[in-house]
């Protein structure tokens, strides 16, 4: 969480830091600053709580202006968001630091500091960065060294950038444990926490590696190891097109991202099927001797992309023939699984840098896993870096913090990627052809789902007054009900709640009156007959249904329910097709109940925090 950015510039500098960190706000917002360098010696800073347009508020009012400078937008872990809190920490007015991370040990090194004099404004865990750094340089008065140094003592993960007084020039990051970009710009030269923040200053990107140190002197860029060590690392040219990162003509970019997925999802299965065929490029070419030896699947994720897997887990038992388990990273990395051999890690995560994720499939070798498979928005993201085999989906830049195209992308690479498997394990090659041809056909019915809009819109105006919500699905839709439920709690706060309908009478049944509205999703598949009796229980208890029924399936029975009618669809892909309109409804809730849809409250979209 967290995002910085910092520059050394030939011209001041202060707008383009705010427009840049404003790209970064995905990552927290509730408190925000800046520190430049305006002359030697005169270091200044303005920090604001809330979002980034209150700093530039505040700056109206109090200008600076400086060719060298840092700026922070804070998602807080220590210390309430607050202006002490806000970054960028202060040391005796000489250093100025922002940091993205935890420092684990925070707590010794304050008392440690504090012991030899130095005072603390602030209770987070980043303020001690800067007094350490300022130990050091009062040994060694030379930043470089100083940083070097200070960055043995800290222990967790953390990206920082950092400027001093004495040195005008000269700005340093630091990447370990959180990403860190440098950008080669006209006017000068930037770090970020990631290159969406730089895409209109620089076109030259270096990804920092785990634990490189970037000096930034005048136009020089000189890149260090762990050890101190000079490193090359690779120069990349990115374009990033504007329109990927502006709303256009719509409200929110939620909804933006929502409308995008016919393409999105088109996109991401556009290089891999010819003819309905998987080609055999897909997962790469280490991929044909991996794939034979996979005997069982392990699933890891956080969020959005933990209900991807578990739709995934039924797509490889069913079509791959393979056992499947699926865990929350936060869970899995404290827990001693038995791991069976031949058990293929596969690791989901939008942003490829969820901290969790990252640290399970970072011990993966170490505790027996065959390979291990990432799949991400993201392909710079030390995920798909780290990874055996990495499988990009092309959604595009989501901005949302709430996900949406990224989620329904990934189900599309899970697809794939257990038809694949299946292909080594007995999946008969006309069902194959039958199951790509369904992701074919997405983009199509994705669209006429979104055509339901208005009525979704109009659905909505029933949610805003409720306190709770209810949605049902079974077997492979039941993740979905999972994934429609977040949505409505991430972005609308009504709480919702989904279960597996088989579920509803040990339990959620007893919440069931005339003020609970339940969501049913209903594909066409086996259970039909089951769910109609589940929908029954709940209008026997005058509970409000919602149905979101396939259109080849007759409702009439139903009663008094209201059912929008789905596209029709085999239940395999069911999932991917309902997801569009559960995100219709969350987003049109939470606009109608004035609630902030892209940077809803206490969220951020890049989890780099335990
Ligand atoms: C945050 C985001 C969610 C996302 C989750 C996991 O909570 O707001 O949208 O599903 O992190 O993130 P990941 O990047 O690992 O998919």
């Amino acid at each position: 969480m967290c995002g910085i950015v910092g520059a050394v510039a030939k011209n001041d500098i202060v707008t383009t830091l705010l427009n840049c960190l404003q790209c970064l706000e995905y990552r927290g917002y509730d408190s925000s600053g800046i520190a430049v360098l305006e002359a030697p010696q005169v270091l200044r800073r303005l920090r604001a709580v809330g979002k980034i347009d209150n700093l530039r508020t505040a700056l109206q009012d109090f200008p600076l202006a400086g060719k060298v400078g840092i700026v922070h937008t804070r998602w807080a872990t220590h210390g309430a968001p607050t202006e002490a809190n806000a970054h960028p920490h202060f040391s005796q007015n000489e250093i100025a630091v922002v940091h993205n991370g935890i420092i684990e040990n925070y707590y010794e090194l304050r008392e440690e500091l504090q012991g030899a004099g130095y005072e603390f404004h602030s209770e987070t865990d980043s303020e001690v960065i800067a007094h350490l750094i300022h130990k050091y340089y009062q040994k060694t008065h030379n930043l470089l060294q100083a940083v070097h140094l200070a960055r043995q003592c800290l222990s967790g993960m953390y990206a920082i950038a950092v400027i001093h007084a004495s040195e005008p020039n000269r700005l340093i990051g630091v990447r370990q444990g959180s990403s860190l970009v440098v950008g080669f710009g006209e006017n000068g030269h930037f770090i970020a926490s990631d290159c969406v923040a730089l895409t209109s200053v620089a076109e030259e990107f270096i990804y920092l590696q785990e634990g490189d140190l970037v000096d930034i002197y005048d136009t020089q860029v000189v890149i260090y190891d762990n050890e101190c060590q000079l490193v090359e690392r690779e120069q990349q040219i990115l374009h990033f097109s504007s329109e990927a990162i502006e709303r256009g003509v719509y409200k929110h970019y939620m909804q933006k991202e929502i409308f995008e997925q016919p393409y999105a999802v088109a996109n991401t299965f556009a290089e891999c099927l010819h003819s309905n065929l998987i080609s055999d490029g897909t997962f790469s070419v280490a991929a044909k001797e991996l794939f034979p030896k996979v005997k069982r699947i392990q699933i890891v994720a956080c969020g959005s992309s933990y209900y991807a897997g578990l739709v995934a887990r039924y797509w490889f038992e069913a079509i791959a023939n393979l056992p499947c388990r699926v865990d929350i990273a936060s869970e899995l990395r404290y827990q001693k699984t038995v791991i069976e051999p031949g058990t293929l890690l596969v690791a989901i995560s939008q942003s490829g840098e969820t901290a969790d994720t990252l640290a399970v499939v970072r011990q993966a070798r170490e505790v027996g896993y065959l390979a291990w498979v990432a799949i991400s928005n993201v392909a710079a993201s030390a995920l798909m870096r780290e990874a055996d085999l990495a499988f990009l989906t092309h959604a595009g830049i989501e901005i949302g913090v709430a996900s949406t195209k990224t989620f329904t992308t990934q189900l599309v690479v899970l697809f794939l990627l257990s038809i694949t498997l299946g292909e080594y394990n007995g999946l008969d090659e006309q069902r194959a052809l039958q199951l790509t041809q369904a992701l074919r056909n997405l983009p199509a019915q994705l669209e006429q789902t979104l055509v339901l809009d208005a009525v979704l819109q109009k659905l909505a105006k029933k949610f805003i007054t409720k306190q709770h919500a209810l949605y049902l699905g079974r077997n492979i839709c039941y993740p979905i009900a999972l994934e429609g439920a977040l949505k409505m709690k991430e972005i609308s706060y009504i709480h919702a709640e989904a279960y597996p309908a088989g579920e509803l009478k040990h339990g959620p049944l007893a919440l069931v009156d005339e003020n609970m509205p339940v969501v049913v999703l209903l594909p066409k598949d086996e259970l039909v007959a089951k769910m109609e009796s589940n929908i029954k229980e709940v209008q026997a208890r005058r509970g409000e249904v919602i149905v979101f029924a396939d259109s080849s399936l007759d409702c009439s029975e139903l009663g008094d329910v209201m059912v929008i009618k789905m596209p029709e669809v085999i239940k395999e892909v069911a999932p991917i097709v309902y997801t569009l309109p559960l995100q219709l409804l969350a987003y049109h809730t939470a606009v109608q109940k004035g609630a902030d849809v892209d940077q809803p409250r206490n969220l951020a979209k890049s989890v780099t925090v335990e």
